[in-house]
């Protein structure tokens, strides 16, 4: 997730971007970039180097002008080309007289950057952004001011962005805009700022204001106009700065720890990874996706290979990929695979899942697959990881980096990431004709506002916590896709609350574990899909005293089902139900844990990124 800052009127302005810049290294980022503007021309450097991009700016930026007191910098997390120099911002438009950062996606940047090419502009980049600064180029030179430049040229953008530029014409302007993106302005005693979060701004300013969506800022030392994607002028709005904050504190937007902010920032990363998917005919596309059509037309089976939680996303897509695809799909633990004589062949797809893209078990399960001449995918959420280098084509989640050592948002994007991948096989394989492809793809594209609705039910959860206090005993049950839920809501609870917790085939209950179960232990049964095999395998844990909670869509009958329901909205296709049904088991882990007083982002014995067998 990128990093932005911007600065005027500040004298010092390098340090203020360099410091502003570490300060949203915790987003994650792969390359780095400043511009500041230097009289009546624009210095620039940018770095690429891994995990010390910023470090290394700060070495490369010896000579770099005393006096500038504007200018802007950026932490680049690469979605749209690979991590390299070129393809780090800030980017220049034709003239080198105008320098842009940008978060998000530009979804028409194909189709934008044709008519600018045969105009003249040349690119150097590979990035969805550099059609912005050509665009406002363009609105400059027609004779706009920086900010009416800017606001026009996003006028012609589709997609998702926080955007900040800077010109050597105007050299007391930082003009920004933002649709579902955040940024964040400040402006103090003869200073104005503007960034991606507060934690880049805490201490910096006397009053802060948050950009809403279609909106532009024009930002001159000690002073904010905004006006709205028409043109007229809007009154910002105020963010009250706790006092209290520190960078830290700041970093996490007010949320206690990183893992309930990742949590609550689930919606977005399921939209991210949505964007920007669907052709100019409708069809759906994956850039990034590399192996050719017809070798995927070719495959004949899929192996998903991941561990833990990514591992229960792949199971979830084993679902979408046979029903949609009418493939046969195979979900295999990553570190099992390698030891068996697995039959992979060129006609297999074989689909590593990982967040982290470095994971060792998977890492070798894919080196495997492609040893036997298996085309290979990694759904990752990380651009440059060894995975996403090695594999032959790969699909990105857009998550955003994860903090907490629990996974929650990347687990909702893998599986909606697989979905596309489901959908894309359907597509090719012409088992989903358009109109039904395009049929699934809206109803993607309504779960980010299904999950907010159950992230807005976590009063619900607690509640329920409260009444489990004291229970040491858990299973978890569900059925067809309830079944991955199951065992997500069962590794959630046991990585950070250290409960004992089980996942289950809600019918395989009666075939051993049933003997377990008795007053004290706590079932947790996710009723979607099969809903009435469900009720049984409930009144089995009932009819032996468990206490029993109920995940429920609205609407469901729950009488005489359990002692605890938590509703959850109802989602048009039960093969989707997993990212909403999911939410109430993340948090109810994270209130049983909070309530134990354990640390829920660094639980204990667990490392983020596991690259030891
Ligand atoms: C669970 C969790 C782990 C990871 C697993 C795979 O909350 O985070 O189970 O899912 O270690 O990691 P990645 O996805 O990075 O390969």
């Amino acid at each position: 997730m990128c990093g932005i800052i911007g600065v005027t009127g500040t004298d010092g302005a390098l340090d203020v971007i360099f410091e502003g810049l570490r300060r949203l290294e915790y987003r994650g980022y792969d390359s780095a970039g400043v511009a500041l503007v230097d009289g009546a021309t624009l210095w620039r450097r940018r770095a690429a180097d891994g995990t010390h991009s910023v470090d290394d700016l700060v070495q490369t930026a010896g000579a770099a002008p005393g006096g500038a007191t504007t200018g802007i910098g950026h932490t680049r997390w690469a979605t749209h080309g690979g991590p390299t120099p070129e393809n780090a911002h800030p980017h220049l438009d034709c003239t080198g007289q105008l320098a842009l950062v940008h978060n998000g996606i530009i979804e028409n940047h194909a189709e934008l950057r044709v008519p600018l090419e045969g105009r003249g502009h040349v690119f150097r980049s590979q990035t969805d952004t550099e059609v912005l600064v050509h665009l406002v180029e363009e609105e400059l030179a027609a004779g706009a001011g920086l900010a009416e430049a800017l606001r026009r040229a996003l006028g012609a953008v589709r997609g998702a962005f926080s955007v900040v530029v800077v010109s050597a014409n105007e050299p007391d302007v930082v003009a920004a805009g933002r649709r579902s993106v955040p940024l964040l302005a400040a402006v103090g005693e003869g200073t104005g700022l503007v960034a991606s979060d507060i934690s880049a701004l805490v201490g910096r300013a006397e009053r802060y204001f948050a950009l809403e969506d279609d909106q532009v800022a024009e930002v001159r030392p000690g002073s904010l106009r905004v006006v709205d994607l028409a043109g007229g002028p809007v009154e910002p709005t105020a963010v009250v700065v706790d006092p209290a904050w520190d960078v830290e504190a700041a970093q996490k937007a007010g949320f206690d720890d990183f893992m309930t902010k990742e949590i609550h920032e689930q919606p977005r990363a399921v939209a991210d990874t949505l964007l920007d998917r669907r052709g100019p005919d409708g069809a759906l596309v994956i850039d990034e996706l590399r192996v050719p059509v017809d070798d995927l037309r070719a495959v004949d089976k899929v192996v998903v290979v991941a561990c833990g939680s990514s591992y229960h996303a792949g199971m979830v897509a084993k679902y979408a990929i046979e029903r949609w695809a009418r493939l046969p799909a195979e979900v295999e633990i990553a570190s099992e695979l390698r030891y068996r004589d697995p039959v992979l062949h060129e006609r297999t797809l074989v689909v590593g899942v990982s967040q982290s893209g470095e994971t060792l078990d998977t890492l070798e399960a894919l080196r495997e697959a492609r040893r036997s001449g298996a085309p290979t995918v990694i759904v990752s959420n990380v651009v440059h990881a060894t995975m996403a280098r090695e594999a032959d084509g790969v699909l990105y989640t857009r998550a955003g980096p994860e903090v907490s050592v629990a996974s929650t948002k990347c687990h909702l994007a893998q599986i909606v990431a697989l979905d596309l991948l489901a959908l894309v096989l359907a597509q090719w394989r012409g088992t989903m004709g358009p109109a039904a492809v395009g049929a699934e793809l809206d109803r993607l594209q309504r779960l980010p506002a299904l999950v907010e609705d159950a992230l807005g039910r976590a009063k619900d959860v607690d509640a329920v916590a409260d009444a489990l206090a004291g229970a040491r005993d858990y299973f978890f049950l569900g059925r067809h896709v309830g079944f991955p839920v199951a065992l997500e809501g069962a590794l959630k609870l046991k990585e950070i609350s250290y409960l004992r917790a089980e996942g289950y085939p809600a019918g395989e209950l009666k075939h051993g574990p049933l003997a377990l179960v008795e007053p004290g232990v706590v079932v947790v049964a996710v009723l979607e899909p099969l809903q009435d095999k469900m009720r049984s395998n409930i009144a089995e844990a009932v009819a032996r005293g468990a206490t029993v909670v109920v995940v429920a869509p609205d609407g469901a009958d729950v009488a005489g089902l359990g002692d605890h329901v938590l509703r959850v909205p109802r989602v048009d296709d039960p093969i989707l139900a997993p990212v909403v049904t999911v939410v109430p088991l993340q948090l109810l882990a994270y209130a049983l844990a909070r309530r134990l007083g354990n640390d829920v982002d660094r639980p204990r014995n667990l490392a983020k990124t596991v690259t030891v067998e």
